[in-house]
């Protein structure tokens, strides 16, 4: 018997009796608001329609008939429009706790045999940082995750910005300011860029100068090459540093420089089909037969290739190097247009797989800049999140007397503020970021859900009982114990839910759920000092409970400490 069972009979007894497809119920079976209203809801609305009858009427006369027809289901009840089923709170204990017993509880081999490139966090060098980016890594991040838990074998790839006329205003800052070994050190090149651009509005000459620099960069000058690509590794040896703080990772980073020479084929072929046509000197790609008001633009009448141009020759090399089924990019809901052109100008070049291209995007973040505007500093901005949890911590004295290494610990909690606060807002939503919501222990936190994992891991390890995995379920009455059970039920469900719609705020809400769920259910079911069947039930519930939120935080790219 396992989980699916019940929701399979569910959705068998409501065809049989509603003279419907089983599938087609599968997909409208929903969960009723509250627990005491049961587990599976069916509602009738549509059916209203087709059998011109008030909902309720025809939810009595399927609930009616279906009560004789129950195995793992133990009632059936219409409720308003609703038919709601109920499962054997027992049985059901049994195949959930079972289930979730195991480590890779939730995983699935859903996308085996099939490849998804996801494209994020891909800042600029030479140009600062945006919270746009980070919340690119963050979500990314977790997509990352998500799809490698659904059995996705996922490629992650940062296409970083390291190529454009910034560079020439960096190195032209860094001949004309800087000391020799600057373009060794990001904050002096940060400094550098600055200053640049201070004394450039009075200066045409430096303006010149840039120009010139990427000029001779662009002609292959050696000077300037040399300069460029110190330059571009200091910069990611800095992102490196920042993604191994926050736990992300990349396969590769080709990004745009590498397409330098790839965009000539694009061109050539986008002329060979005949889609090219110059306007004001510029090479365009006219999409109003697309329903595209704005033209693509392959290449300026100065001769530069654009954003477009390489990211088409991008998705190309993508797909030929990865044979990926999908490229996913997630990216600021500000260049939407620019995602539409490019998967429109992979179609009109023929390649049937641009279909199979999605831009995931996002909304803006207000409140979390260090400096002026929306630019951050990273590094400025995971210390004061580590220093606002220190201090925090630090502020609830009694509790953490037993910490060994309160730093590391501050660490983990600082970006879990930041993480959960963007990750459990839905993502195309604008936010606020607020610190000491984020950083606080108790409310809709990273904090929050982190705590409440530790204190399980403290019951379970101060309890003094070995876990007995056959233990009797029975005396998992309580409603906060159903309520639970449920939750742990429901997760491999909120993973695929949360791959389909690209979401990781569905996964963030759900742990969300469960952790108010434990809050609500610690006094009721105390596992110390309880009589022994209650005690060992009890246990296993709060180890399967451990065990989904443990996968989820770290799907999300929290860490789930066992003390905090
Ligand atoms: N570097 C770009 C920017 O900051 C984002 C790149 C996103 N990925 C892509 N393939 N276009 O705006």
């Amino acid at each position: 018997m396992t989980v699916d069972d019940f929701r399979g009979e569910a959705a068998r007894v409501i065809a049989r009796h509603a003279e419907m497809e089983r599938e087609a119920v599968d997909r409208m079976l929903t969960v009723p608001p509250k627990p005491d209203m049961g587990d599976f809801a069916f509602p009738c609305f549509t059916l209203a329609k087709k059998l011109r009858k008030a909902p309720p009427v025809i939810a009595k006369e399927i609930a009616d008939k279906a009560v004789a027809d129950l195995e793992l289901l133990c009632g059936v009840q219409a409720l308003g429009g609703y038919v709601n089923l109920s499962v054997d709170r027992t049985r059901f204990a049994e195949a959930v706790l079972h289930e979730a017993a195991d480590a890779a509880y939730g995983c699935c081999e859903d996308g085996a045999g099939q490849t998804i490139a996801i494209d994020y966090s891909s800042p600029n060098i030479a140009k600062p940082f945006h919270v746009g980016h980070l919340r690119s890594t963050i979500i990314g991040g977790a997509l990352v995750r998500i799809f490698e838990a659904l059995g996705y074998e996922v490629i992650g790839i940062n296409h970083v910005g390291d190529w454009g006329t910034q560079f020439g205003r960096q190195i032209a800052g860094l001949k004309r300011f800087g000391q020799p070994g600057d373009e060794n050190d990001l904050m002096s090149l940060n400094r550098l860029y600055v200053k640049f651009h201070e004394v450039a509005d009075s200066d045409p000459e430096l303006v010149e100068e840039a120009r010139e620099w990427f000029r001779r960069q662009e002609t292959g000058d050696e000077e300037a090459v040399a300069l460029w690509r110190r330059i571009r590794d200091t910069s990611l040896d800095y992102f490196k540093r920042i993604y191994d703080r926050l736990g992300v990772r990349f396969d590769s980073y080709t990004g745009e420089s590498f397409f330098n020479d790839k965009m000539d084929t694009v061109i050539e072929e986008a002329r060979a089909k005949g889609l090219a046509t110059v306007s004001d000197g510029a090479l365009i790609i006219d999409l109003s037969d697309e329903g595209i008001d704005t033209p693509a633009l392959l290449e300026k009448a100065d001769g530069t290739t654009l954003y477009l141009t390489r990211d088409v020759a991008a998705a190309r090399h993508r797909h030929d190097t990865y044979g990926c089924d999908r490229i996913v990019y997630v990216v600021a809901s500000g260049q939407s247009l620019h995602f539409r052109q490019l998967f429109t100008v992979l179609k009109l070049l023929g390649h049937a797989w641009s279909e199979d291209c999605v831009h995931v995007n996002f909304g803006l973040v207000q409140g979390m800049s260090t400096r002026k505007g929306n630019v951050i500093y990273l590094e400025e901005l995971l210390d004061e999140a580590r220093d606002r949890a220190l201090a925090y911590m630090r502020g609830q004295i009694e509790k953490r007397l037993d910490l060994e290494d309160e730093e590391t610990v501050a660490e983990a909690v600082g970006i879990a503020a930041i993480f959960f606060a963007d990750l459990s807002k839905q993502r195309i939503k604008d936010y606020r970021f607020d610190w000491d919501l984020a950083i606080s222990f108790e409310g809709d936190t990273g904090p929050y859900l982190m705590s409440a994992h530790a204190r399980i891991a403290g019951i379970l390890r101060n309890c003094g009982l070995e876990p007995d995995p056959d233990a009797d379920l029975s005396p998992l009455v309580e409603p906060e114990a159903h309520r639970l059970v449920s939750l742990v039920a429901r997760y491999p469900e909120v993973l695929r839910e949360a791959a389909r719609l690209y979401e990781p705020s569905v996964l963030a809400n759900h742990l969300l759920e469960l952790a108010r769920g434990l809050h609500a259910g610690y006094t009721v079911l105390r596992v110390k000092g309880e009589e022994a069947d209650k005690a060992q039930a009890r246990l296993l519930l709060f180890t399967a409970v451990k065990q989904v939120l443990r996968s989820g935080l770290t799907i999300l790219g929290i860490q789930p400490l066992e003390r905090m």
